[in-house]
């Protein structure tokens, strides 16, 4: 018997979204406020997803305090009131997109948790903009 068990975690985190070789304008055009020079902050919503089946032992498809650690250590610790450009070194190359942030995550985590799990990654950037990465 499978099903999905979820944890949420929260971090707030600074970044640029732009291309090198770009001038301010045309970040300003393909990026918008996110392209701002001077780095903003978001309020990131991570919510993770590990489907697998119910050990019969135990009743769950994951510890998860163990998932929780986990999330702390790959994505909390690492981010939270993190400049993502300058500090965070996956997104010293990587335009820190929301989508290639879920994308990151999902890559952490999937080499901490047992390859029978599948893992869903669901991250909001705002209350209304969010992506969802499955692998
Ligand atoms: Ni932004």
């Amino acid at each position: 018997m499978s099903l999905t068990v979820y944890r949420r975690a929260h971090f707030n985190a600074a970044h640029r979204l732009f291309k090198d070789g770009w001038s301010d304008e045309k970040n300003y055009e393909v990026f918008g406020k996110c392209s701002n020079p001077n780095y903003h902050g978001h309020n990131y919503e991570l919510e993770v997803g590990v489907t697998g089946d119910v050990d019969p032992e135990t009743g769950f498809v994951i510890d998860l305090s163990l998932l929780k650690a986990i999330i702390k250590e790959e994505v909390e610790t690492p981010f939270d009131h993190k400049n993502l450009n300058v500090e965070v070194p996956e997104f010293m190359e990587l335009n820190p997109t929301v989508e290639n942030i879920a994308i990151v995550i999902w890559k952490k985590l999937s080499e901490r948790l047992n390859e029978k799990y599948q893992i869903t990654v669901k991250l909001y950037e705002t209350p209304r903009n969010f992506v969802v990465y499955t692998g």
